[in-house]
């Protein structure tokens, strides 16, 4: 009888124990319970005039699996995250349902999510189950936020027609990949300290160092990164990389600078790609 009980003891507190383990392991599989609807008109592409100003990367990106999120924004740190979205009716809905990025801002009744008709229809298993889905108009989703990749893309940057060089500088950041958000950015001057020896003749020119003179970035909207009277030359963007809970910070500084010639428009290779 004693055996007994201390058996029961044993084996409540070993589940108990193992309850405890569960809740404590990482959270990467953990989807939330929300509604999603669809824009209206966007059967291939989203919106290139979303919130986040990231243009038409915002509406193309990603085969067009985009969506405008409602909390999940954060005032323009969530645009360019990307999240696991399916719907939840067995009989319609695939299992993986579809991944989407952030390019906007908005919601409608209830929803987290608006995705592009593109992303709602490739959360269906079918072409028939596309169209019962969205006459239904809003789902219920489960979602998770997941790593973005782009396999065949550096980080980029897309200068804002509203800048003008030399007054002022407004550029997004396209092509974010991984799982953590850009909180913060600096725009670096590049300059060179020389190192000369004279002879009787000629001056020589023993070594040059590039320097760097950094300030903060106003983040102005959603991806769209603000200075007015930006220095002049070359400038080096720097990104910190954080997670949700920035717990994890990393400053990325990319390899390529942008020309002291700049133009509203032009889009710059970072030479650079970051995989955290
Ligand atoms: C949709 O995106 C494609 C590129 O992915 C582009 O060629 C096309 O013009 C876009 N369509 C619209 C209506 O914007
Ligand atoms: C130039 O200076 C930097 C730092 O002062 C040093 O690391 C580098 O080796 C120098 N290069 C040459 C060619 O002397
Ligand atoms: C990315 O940057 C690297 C290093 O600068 C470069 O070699 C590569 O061609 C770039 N890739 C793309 C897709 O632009």
């Amino acid at each position: 009888m004693a055996l007994h009980i201390l058996c029961g003891f044993f084996l409540t507190t070993f589940v108990f124990m193992q309850t405890l383990a569960d809740t404590s392991s990482s959270c990467t599989d953990c989807f939330v319970n929300s509604r999603a609807t669809y824009y209206p008109h966007s059967e291939q592409n989203g919106t290139a005039n979303g919130a986040c100003g990231f243009g038409s990367f915002g509406a193309m990106v990603n085969g067009g699996d985009v969506s405008a999120a409602s909390s999940l924004y954060r005032n323009g740190v969530g645009c360019g995250a990307c999240y696991q979205v399916r719907c939840t009716d067995g009989g319609y809905c695939s299992d993986n349902g579809v991944t989407v990025v952030i390019t906007d801002e908005g919601s409608s009744d209830n929803t987290d999510f608006i995705l592009s008709e593109h992303a709602f229809d490739r959360m269906a298993q079918t072409t028939d189950a596309a169209a019962y889905l969205l006459a239904l108009g809003v789902l219920h989703i489960q979602y998770t936020r997941v790593a973005c990749n782009y396999p065949h893309e550096n980080i980029t940057f897309k200068i804002d027609e509203s800048s003008s060089n030399p007054n002022y500088l407004a550029f997004v950041i396209w092509y974010q990949q991984g799982i953590r958000d850009i909180t913060a950015v600096q725009l670096c001057e590049v300059y060179y300290i020389y190192t000369h020896t004279f002879s009787c003749f000629q001056i020589i020119l023993l070594n040059q160092t590039e320097n760097f003179e950094c300030k903060l970035l106003d983040r102005s909207h959603g991806a769209v990164w603000t200075s007015t009277s930006p220095p002049s030359g070359p400038l080096s963007i720097r990104m910190l990389f954080s997670d949700e809970d920035e717990q994890n910070e990393e400053w990325v500084v990319p390899p390529n600078n942008l020309p002291a010639d700049w133009k509203p428009g032009q889009i710059y290779n970072s030479g650079i790609q970051v995989n955290f």
